[in-house]
């Protein structure tokens, strides 16, 4: 079965990612548009922590003079399924509505535990499959899981509970098509974020979302990879913050406003004294008691 094609505008994340960033849209749109561009000069775009890339898709359909985009991120599987959904648009749909069609087809919540289960180590056996079937497990996993998260353990293997849901939508053709289309302007990068600043040119914006530092130390969820962001990763990215001021390209990168559960804890107010900083409401929903969710303060660090 083919698929049409629809446009650019219809794009957004094809997986739940924690950190997501929809609710911070609007702030960074302002100060984007505001002091950046005026919708008619071609840029460029870089975003070194890419996730679900809910701005990276936004920018898209906001700003039609975004002449080509730089995304990265530390975490394979999650880049192995954007190049997949560069590449293979139809392959993978394909492959998605065999999955959904066979996880529908289970009768009862106990049998889908054990698909879920079988194809949870599937995914965790790393000598393992084609970047196709890795994604078609990775977009299975993220539908099925609880909650939609992803999170791995010190080994680096995803470890999220079977999320019970009886017909989750597990191929989205429509997004999949989207996300294609903005992928065809998109350089795609696996690795450290500090290898995005070479493409950078003369009119490049970046926006960093990193791993959040935690606001206490019982609430960290930086579990993207086997390896944690440390208070080492974030002097790491002052310092890349820094170059990117030092080349003349402007940055926007959020983070967690420490100062809101410690009213003495300075780190990013010093760390970041001779830059902007905006303190932001964002819905977080990383926790997964619903009581424990809310409107908490985020930072937005700018350097214009
Ligand atoms: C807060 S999330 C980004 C969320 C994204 N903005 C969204 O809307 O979904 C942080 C991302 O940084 C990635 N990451 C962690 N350490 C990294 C590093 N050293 N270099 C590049 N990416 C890294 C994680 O894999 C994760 O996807």
């Amino acid at each position: 079965m083919t698929t049409t094609c629809p446009e650019i505008i219809k794009a957004k994340p094809f997986l739940k990612w924690a950190g997501g960033k929809s609710q911070l849209i609007p702030e960074i749109q302002s100060v984007l548009s505001l002091k950046f561009n005026n919708y008619n000069d071609p840029f460029t775009y870089i975003e070194p922590f890419i996730g679900g890339g809910s701005v990276l898709f936004h920018l898209f359909k906001t700003f039609p003079n975004l002449e080509k985009a730089i995304i990265n991120d530390i975490n394979t599987d999650l880049i192995v399924a954007y190049q997949t959904i560069k590449t293979y648009p139809q392959q993978l749909i394909d492959a998605l509505q065999n999955i959904e069609k066979e996880y529908y087809g289970l009768n009862n919540i106990a049998k889908k535990n054990e698909f879920f289960l079988e194809r949870r180590n599937q995914f965790n056996q790393k000598n393992r499959h084609n970047n196709i079937d890795n994604t078609v497990l990775l977009i299975f996993l993220n539908k099925t899981c609880f909650n939609g998260l992803y999170r791995v353990n010190s080994k680096g293997l995803f470890n999220v509970p079977f999320g019970k849901y009886i017909k989750p939508k597990i191929c989205d053709a429509e997004t999949i098509w989207s996300v294609h289309q903005c992928l065809q302007k998109t350089t795609i990068l696996n690795g450290d974020f500090e290898q995005t600043l070479q493409y950078a040119d003369q009119k490049t914006f970046f926006y960093l979302d990193p791993p959040y530092k935690p606001i206490k130390t019982t609430s960290s969820f930086t579990s993207y990879t086997k390896e944690n962001f440390g208070d080492s990763d974030q002097l790491r990215l002052k310092g890349f913050c820094d170059k990117i001021n030092e080349t003349n390209c402007k940055f926007i990168q959020s983070n967690s406003d420490v100062r809101n559960y410690d009213e003495k804890n300075s780190f990013f107010d010093e760390l970041y004294k001779k830059y902007n900083i905006n303190r932001v409401k964002a819905r977080r929903n990383i926790n997964s008691k619903g009581a424990k969710r809310g409107k908490i303060d985020e930072i937005l660090i700018h350097n214009f």
